[in-house]
């Protein structure tokens, strides 16, 4: 099943399922979303749980795949403070021209995109020279025992969510410069910086 198809299912359980990993990656994420310059990107925006933490008076552009999740996105858009323009768009084709934007946002996203490696490409093309690429994002283990784990469970919830990705190492692969990991939860939650 499509994992658009997927989240439009889930879309009206979503806060409620996700409010502990929201609340734990909100505050990180309002200290990476203070180094967002110029026009920002947020891919795979959700149910917009993650406005609350955008600094007001950034131009910022939001795309998911799942129409029911940008249906919530839109009701949190009208209580937040800024103009936050959403589109339904699939990370791995987006309708942007080349090099459009100074940083682009993710956050739990990438364990869900089909293909990681065509998506960052796609965010690859549309950043600009220069840009920035932030992500909270989490990926499979490096402890041979635990990511051995995630490899065996993975295929009994990959409709929803891949435990398994090795973001880091696709980052390469589309063309990225890994410029910082930092570990935020046991070496299962990173936080990455990229540039093109
Ligand atoms: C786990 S949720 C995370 C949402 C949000 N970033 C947050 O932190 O609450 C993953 C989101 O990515 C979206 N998504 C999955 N694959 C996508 C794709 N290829 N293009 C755009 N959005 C996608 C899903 O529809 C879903 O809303």
């Amino acid at each position: 099943m499509k994992i658009k198809i997927s989240y439009d299912r889930i879309s009206r359980f979503y806060d409620g399922f996700f409010f502990g990993v929201d609340w734990f990656v909100s505050k990180r994420r309002k200290e990476v979303l203070r180094q967002a310059k110029g026009v920002i990107l947020k891919v795979g925006v959700g149910s917009g749980s993650s406005f609350k933490d955008y600094p007001l008076g950034k131009q910022i552009i939001a795309v998911d795949a799942s129409r029911e999740m940008l249906r919530l996105a839109n009701k949190k858009n009208m209580v937040y403070g800024g103009n936050i323009e959403l589109y339904q768009a699939d990370a791995q084709n987006l309708p942007f021209k080349d090099e459009t934007f100074d940083t682009i946002f993710t956050s739990m996203v990438f364990c869900t995109v089909r293909n990681p490696i065509r998506g960052l490409q796609e965010l690859h093309r549309v950043l600009k020279k220069g840009g920035q690429l932030l992500m909270i994002e989490h990926v499979k283990s490096g402890n041979k025992v635990v990511g051995y784990m995630m490899d065996k469970i993975n295929p009994l919830i990959k409709r929803f969510d891949n435990i398994n990705r090795e973001t880091e190492n696709n980052l390469e692969l589309a063309g990225f410069n890994v410029r910082l990991e930092k570990d935020l939860f046991f070496d299962v939650v990173k936080y990455l910086v990229a540039s093109g």
